[in-house]
């Protein structure tokens, strides 16, 4: 039989500065009432110089092997899911493989947008599943406020920082995710949308004067969209992992709208007390916004072994999708590993494997 995906680890991160409504409100023509109301943020968090996609989710990562107790070199496969990843290549997942010293794990990212998390999710746990490998790393990492226009009052209040990780373990014992759906639109791809710095806009002068390298949004057009297919993706994971809605412990959806959470659980009949929204303190952290979301939930000890959540998101693409997991936590034992302490021996491994890297150029450069 297949073994199941666990979910044993989790961590999150987010920077240190603060952005308040009333801050923003000097900064484009809004004020805390409007925001507040029409979408329950009351503030962001922003990164500073320093932060970046990979050294936030580094940190989250680092958590998450704490949590599930496991060393960097357990991990076989990381994915980090970002629409704000470093460069269009490399991957942002092997600046965090590099960083955590994972050096027996493949590694790449994910662009679905906000619904990557759960896509992330989905392909970690089919990869155990079909016995590929034995324990993943999912990251979900966010610095948006670097492409959000902070004079465009209609997105550079939604958006902030942040990146969420979890392990995932094979087992034998009923656990971890247990269906999710994958859904896309394309058709809908200019409803949101970073258009240039690809192939189709390449940098030029010209797309940088034109604004081209911002975050562009059809608020109205995501916020329909959004309120139709959170319920919808909801209701048909629920049914594929043999379950009704009633059995459902907790949801924890994309963090993106208040209003748009409350339509969800509305439309599903699920009071609010079974949904997790932390939307007030976050802002929109994309794709990081289930994982952050997962992690409070925890913190807050609302989500115990045995309760089944849904994971539920919405994003650019268009995407959707949702996922069913039954919570189980880290598995018992084992002599307790301290994955921050390899931090260091991360760093002196990348730094030596560029070292070997450089002697080789030399040696190579020599006899050419
Ligand atoms: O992860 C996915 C990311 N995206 C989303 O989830 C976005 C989904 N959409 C939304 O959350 C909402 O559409 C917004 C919060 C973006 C906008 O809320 P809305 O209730 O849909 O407002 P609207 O776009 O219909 O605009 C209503 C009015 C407009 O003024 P007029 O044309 O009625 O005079 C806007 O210009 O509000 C104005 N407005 C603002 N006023 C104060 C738009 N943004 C602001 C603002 N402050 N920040």
């Amino acid at each position: 039989m297949s073994p199941y995906a666990h979910i044993t680890g989790w961590g999150m991160s987010v920077p240190e500065r603060i952005l308040t409504n009333e801050e923003l409100a000097k900064m484009v023509d809004t004020d805390d009432a409007w925001i507040v109301e029409r979408t329950g943020i009351r503030q962001r968090y922003i990164a500073s110089p320093q932060d970046t996609s990979a050294s936030l989710a580094t940190e989250a990562a680092l958590q998450a092997l704490k949590v599930a107790n496991i060393k960097p070199s357990d991990v076989d496969l990381i994915i980090v899911s970002t629409s704000s990843p470093e460069h269009i290549f490399p991957a942002t997942a092997c600046l965090v493989q590099d960083r955590i010293g994972a050096n027996k794990a493949g590694a790449f990212d994910l662009s679905a947008a906000c619904s990557g998390f759960i896509y992330a999710l989905n392909v970690a746990t089919n990869a155990i599943q079909c016995g590929s490998i034995k324990t993943a790393l999912v990251v979900g990492t966010e610095t948006l406020s670097r492409m959000v226009n902070w004079k465009d009052r209609g997105t550079c209040i939604l958006f902030g920082d942040g990146a969420g990780a979890f392990v995932l373990q094979a087992a034998e014992e009923p656990g971890g995710l247990l269906s999710a759906v994958m859904r896309s639109d394309g058709s809908g791809g200019d409803a949101l949308s970073l258009p240039a710095g690809g192939s189709r806009l390449p940098t030029s002068l010209a797309t940088v004067a034109e604004g081209q390298h911002y975050i562009h949004m059809n608020g109205r057009e995501v916020y329909r969209f959004a309120t139709r297919v959170m319920s919808q993706a909801t209701l048909e994971a629920v049914e594929k992992a043999n379950l009704k809605i009633d059995d459902i412990n907790l949801l924890i959806p994309h963090q993106a709208n208040q209003r748009i959470i409350e339509a969800a659980a509305r439309n599903l009949n699920m009071p609010l007390e079974r949904v997790v929204i932390n939307v007030d303190r976050y802002g929109n952290t994309s794709t990081a916004s289930i994982p952050i979301a997962t992690v409070e939930a925890i913190n807050e000890g609302r989500l115990h072994p045995g309760d089944r959540v849904v994971f539920v998101g919405f994003g650019a693409g268009l995407t959707w999708g949702a996922a069913v997991a039954l919570w189980n936590g880290p598995f018992a034992g084992k002599r307790k590993v301290r994955p921050v302490s390899y931090r260091i021996w991360a760093r002196l491994r990348s730094i030596l494997r560029r070292l070997v890297r450089h002697i080789e150029g030399l040696i190579w450069g020599r006899y050419t």
